[in-house]
C-alpha cells in the first residue's frame, strides 16, 4: 500500500487530494488544525489517517513527525492561506508576517522532519501558485511566498535528484476553496476541487517537475510573464485602476 501524508488537508484541494487517495488505496496521512475536519475524514474514508499540528509551530511539526513510524512514498505540502495588503502606504507588516510563515516558513519545518521520511525513490510535491508568474496587485504578501515556494521547489529538484526523490511544483490557477470564496473579484477560469486533485494526481503519477492547471488559463500567465516589462506593466497599471474605480 503506498502511503502520502498531506498538509492542509481538512479543506479545499488538501481535502480533495486526501479523498481522492484513499479511494485508489493509498494510505493517507492527513494534517491540519481542524479536529472536528480530521475525525470526519478519518471515520468516513478507509485509509485515512491524521495528524493534528499547526505547520507554523516547528515543535508540533518535529512532535508529529515522531508519530510517523516507517516511510512514505508521497509528501505533499499544500497547507497554506492567502491575505491581501489593500493599500501599500498602509503596509500591514503583521499580516505579511503571518503569509510568509504559514506558506513559507513552515515548509521548512515539514521538509526537515518529513523530508526523512520520504523512501527512495519517492516523491515531493510542493503546492505553490500561478500568482507567482507575475507580481499582482494585492497579492503582496502572498505573491511573495509563492515566488519562494516556486524557487524552494526547484531547487529542491535539482539537489534531490541524487537521493532519488522527484519534486513537483503545482501551479495552480483559480480553484474553487473555501480561501478563494473569501476573495470579491471575478476568478477567470475557476476550477472545481476536483478537476484541481484529478490534475494533480495525475501530473505526480507522470512525475511531472511542474503541474499547472487550468492550462487555458496558466498559459496565458506564462505568456504575459514571457513579454517585456512595459507591456506587463501597461496591463498591471490598468488592472489598479480598474481595482481602484470597483471600490
Ligand atoms: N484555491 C486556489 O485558487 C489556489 C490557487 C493557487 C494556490 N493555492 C494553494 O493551494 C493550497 C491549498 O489552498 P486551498 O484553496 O485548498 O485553501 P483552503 O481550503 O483554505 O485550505 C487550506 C488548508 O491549509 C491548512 N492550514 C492553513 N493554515 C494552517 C496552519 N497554520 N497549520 C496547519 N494547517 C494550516 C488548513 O487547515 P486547518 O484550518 O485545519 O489548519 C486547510 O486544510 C494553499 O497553499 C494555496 O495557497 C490555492
Amino acid at each position: 500500500m503506498k502511503q502520502v501524508l498531506i498538509t492542509g488537508a481538512t479543506s479545499g484541494i488538501g481535502e480533495q487530494l486526501a479523498i481522492d487517495y484513499a479511494k485508489s488505496g493509498w494510505q493517507v496521512f492527513a494534517c491540519g488544525r481542524n479536529q472536528a475536519k480530521l475525525n470526519e475524514l478519518a471515520s468516513q474514508h478507509q485509509g485515512i489517517s491524521t495528524f493534528r499540528f499547526d505547520v507554523t509551530d516547528a515543535d508540533a511539526v518535529k512532535d508529529a513527525a515522531r508519530l510517523l513510524s516507517g516511510q512514505i512514498d508521497l509528501l505533499i505540502l499544500n497547507a497554506g492561506n492567502c491575505e491581501y495588503i489593500d493599500d501599500p502606504m498602509r503596509f500591514d507588516g503583521s499580516l505579511f508576517e503571518r503569509i510568509i510563515k504559514v506558506n513559507l516558513i513552515s515548509l521548512g519545518y515539514c521538509l526537515e522532519h518529513y523530508l526523512p521520511k520520504i523512501r527512495k525513490g519517492g516523491q515531493l510535491a510542493i503546492v505553490s501558485s500561478s500568482a507567482a508568474f507575475l507580481p499582482f496587485p494585492r497579492a503582496t504578501a502572498y505573491g511573495t511566498t509563492k515566488a519562494g515556494a516556486s524557487y524552494l521547489a526547484k531547487t529542491l529538484s535539482i539537489e534531490l535528484a541524487r537521493y532519488n526523490i522527484d519534486v513537483s511544483l503545482v501551479n495552480p490557477g483559480f480553484v474553487k476553496t473555501p480561501l478563494t470564496d473569501k476573495n470579491g473579484f471575478e476568478m477567470p477560469m475557476r476550477v472545481s476541487v476536483d478537476y484541481a486533485s484529478n490534475a494533480i494526481i495525475k501530473g505526480l503519477e507522470k512525475r511531472k517537475r511542474e503541474i499547472h492547471f487550468p492550462t487555458k488559463f496558466t498559459y496565458i500567465l506564462k505568456l504575459l510573464a514571457a513579454l517585456p516589462d512595459p507591456i506587463w506593466r501597461y496591463i498591471a497599471n490598468k488592472m489598479v485602476r480598474a481595482q481602484q474605480a470597483h471600490s
